[in-house]
């Protein structure tokens, strides 16, 4: 079956430009940095973060699961052989960023627990996880890609 007209595709390159939105709006909301103590705002900054958090783990659980149950991992796996590596690496990511984003989900609540000047090193650690997540995706469009490409090959 060509790739365009699988039913997963349309739908995972959807999500990842959903997902893409969401990469988008948390680093906006760290470029902007949090107000100071009296300023309105400095209480509700880490809640504010920890919602934006709570929405990516919510999406990324329901997404991964698509990906991995929705029919892209086994067609990947059966007509990308010598792609084996790329695929196992790619969705052994899965479980370690749901992991470090309920960390970092748990961590920024505490922080607002409490009244401590601005947490440089929860800030990067946000941007790593960012970071991270682009990259899978961006590397998972590329195995979607070289379906396609194999595709366009065996079609003369
Ligand atoms: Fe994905």
């Amino acid at each position: 079956m060509p790739v365009a007209t699988r039913e997963w595709v349309q739908r995972v390159l959807q999500e990842h430009r959903d997902l893409r939105q969401m990469l988008n709006e948390l680093s906006g909301f760290l470029e902007v940095p949090r107000p100071s103590l009296g300023e309105t705002g400095y209480h509700t900054w880490a809640a504010g973060l920890s919602e934006l958090l709570v929405k990516l783990h919510n999406e990324l659980f329901r997404h991964f699961r698509f990906e991995e149950e929705g029919g892209m991992m086994d067609d990947l796996g059966r007509e990308h052989p010598r792609a084996e590596r790329a695929i196992h690496d790619v969705l052994e990511e899965h479980p370690s960023m749901l992991r470090d984003t309920r960390g970092l989900v748990a961590d920024t609540l505490k922080y607002a627990e409490g009244r401590e000047p601005e947490d440089q090193a929860l800030r990067r650690r946000v941007h790593r996880l960012l970071n991270q997540l682009a990259e899978h995706e961006r590397a998972e469009n590329d195995l979607i890609l070289s379906l396609e490409l194999d595709d366009l090959g065996s079609a003369d």
